[in-house]
């Protein structure tokens, strides 16, 4: 039987393999919350996630949805943009981290001029990985069907490529629904 997920559940399932309890994550695009809940539920009550939006809406609801799931108090939201993260994040997490989730785009329903931009998605990815574990992920969800998206997920797909082999692997997942414009899922793997 051949089952077909759509790709931020797939993007979950391949998380859910590398976020140990205790572990720590980041949400790079916090946006209503989900993928931050889903982080905070998976370290579990000794570990960490730091989530960071350039929009403020986003952060509120956030905390709320946390808050009401009782999970706050595992989370740092930062209202700052990502690509920022490493003076963000403690010192000591630096090179510990299992799991960062990138869900570019817009904030759906929200104000659209809140959209990732490539140059600054790119020099979010980069810090990214510097801050990861041995083994650790990122993922990023692009969507190459709105203005700019289309710019932003192909010079991701480039800046995938030109990575060393030898440090890190990458692997894309392609929506099952072969459209020039469909999502796509990029899953980067810090190899040592
Ligand atoms: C597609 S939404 C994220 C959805 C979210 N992961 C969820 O589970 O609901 C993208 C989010 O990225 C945020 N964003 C845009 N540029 C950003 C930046 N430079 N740094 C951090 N967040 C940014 C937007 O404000 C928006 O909330």
């Amino acid at each position: 039987m051949t089952r077909i997920f759509p790709l931020p559940e797939t993007a979950h399932h391949i998380v859910r393999q590398h976020l140990l309890q205790g572990g720590s994550a980041v949400d790079a695009t916090v946006g209503n919350g989900h993928d931050t809940t889903f982080l905070a539920q998976l370290v579990g009550g000794r570990g960490t996630v730091f989530g960071f939006d350039v929009q403020l809406q986003a952060i509120h609801i956030t905390a709320q949805l946390l808050q009401q799931r009782d999970l706050l108090h595992r989370v740092t939201l930062i209202h700052a943009s990502h690509s920022l993260m490493d003076e963000h994040i403690p010192q000591a997490f630096h090179g510990q981290i299992q799991v960062i989730m990138f869900n570019l785009g817009y904030l759906p329903g929200g104000n659209k001029s809140f959209i990732t931009r490539a140059d600054s998605t790119l020099t979010a990815i980069e810090i990214a990985c510097r801050l990861l574990t041995a083994q650790g992920i990122v993922t990023v969800l692009a969507y190459p069907g709105h203005v700019g998206g289309d710019e932003e997920t192909l010079r991701l797909s480039r800046w995938c490529q030109q990575l060393d082999p030898r440090h890190f692997q990458v692997d894309t997942v392609l929506s099952y629904y072969l459209k020039p414009h469909a999502p796509r899922l990029f899953v980067i793997r810090k190899m040592n």
